[in-house]
């Protein structure tokens, strides 16, 4: 396995773990952070022993206290254009993953910490967690996603909130609000995202990618549309083996054993 200078990744079973590991910097997200993380999702997407992973910070403070401000302090505007800075989050982590991965957010995920959070499938958090948009607070506003990403899933209101005051809202806000499937005691966090991670890997791999491509369809379209594609998906995985197989295994009372075919 590759080693990397601001990842820990590991193959647990069926589950890539990939721990943020800038902990004297509340891993803070640089350079090296993003490069590495589009290689180590590139590594999970392509290995077919691999069916879900999770995303999580090193130490016990924070998830990703943020892009990195001591590198982005001394770039000039032109430089963030011509680099499209930001935009492999986006285009390589995001859109070029087809298998879901949980963030375990297990303290501050602030400014781009709170916008990987939110780019992961979904988000279990420790109930120390925090999130918030403070880029207000630096001149800016946010660059990876917190103003569309948290717009759609908290709504405007607290989105705007949010972005123009820059505070940080608890694990229990952010899980009303919609934005944190669920909250768990801060010591079982990892186990319980694991597990989670676990019971995705072991279901069927088509239909674990078409769900994700369904529920993503409803942030990008109407409902007519989205709807339309919804059955169309699900008549393509419903061609499946493992559907003949799924529903086999159901009616004969028996666990399913899937080949993603
Ligand atoms: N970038 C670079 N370094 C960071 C950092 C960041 N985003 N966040 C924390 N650090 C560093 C600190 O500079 C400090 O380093 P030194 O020991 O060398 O001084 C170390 O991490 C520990 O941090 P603190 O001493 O500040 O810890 P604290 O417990 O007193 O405070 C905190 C914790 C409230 C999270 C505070 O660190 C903080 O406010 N961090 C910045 C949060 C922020 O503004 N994030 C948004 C960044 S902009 C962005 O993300 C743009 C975008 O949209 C993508």
């Amino acid at each position: 396995e590759p080693t990397y200078e601001t990842l820990l990744v590991e193959t647990r079973g069926a589950v890539t773990l990939i721990t943020l590991n800038r902990p004297k910097a509340l891993n803070a997200l640089n350079s090296t952070v993003m490069t590495e993380m589009v290689a180590a999702m590139a590594a999970f997407e392509a290995d077919p022993t691999q069916g879900c992973a999770v995303v999580t910070g090193s130490g016990e403070k924070a998830f990703a206290a943020g892009a990195d401000i001591k590198e982005m302090a001394t770039k000039s505007g032109a430089e963030f254009f011509s680099e499209d800075f930001f935009s492999e989050w986006t285009s390589k982590v995001v859109k070029a993953t087809r298998k879901p991965w949980i963030a375990a957010v297990n303290g501050f995920a602030l400014g781009g910490g709170c916008e990987v959070a939110m780019m992961a499938d979904f988000i279990i958090a420790s109930e120390n967690a925090k999130f918030g948009q403070p880029e207000i607070t630096l001149g800016v506003i946010p660059g990876m996603g917190g103003s569309q990403r948290l717009a759609r899933a908290v709504g405007k209101s607290k989105a705007m909130d949010l972005c123009l005051t820059g505070r940080m809202m608890d694990a229990e806000e952010a899980e009303r609000a919609g934005l944190v499937a669920r909250i768990v005691p801060a010591d079982q966090l990892l186990d319980e995202a694991m597990k989670a991670a676990e019971k995705i890997a072991s279901l069927p791999p088509l239909a674990v990618k078409a769900n994700k491509e369904a529920v993503n369809v409803a942030f990008e379209t109407t409902l007519d549309a989205g709807l339309l594609m919804e059955r169309r998906i699900f008549q393509v995985v419903a061609g499946t083996e493992d559907k003949t197989e799924g529903m086999a295994a159901f009616v004969e009372k028996r666990p399913g054993v899937w080949k993603g075919k």
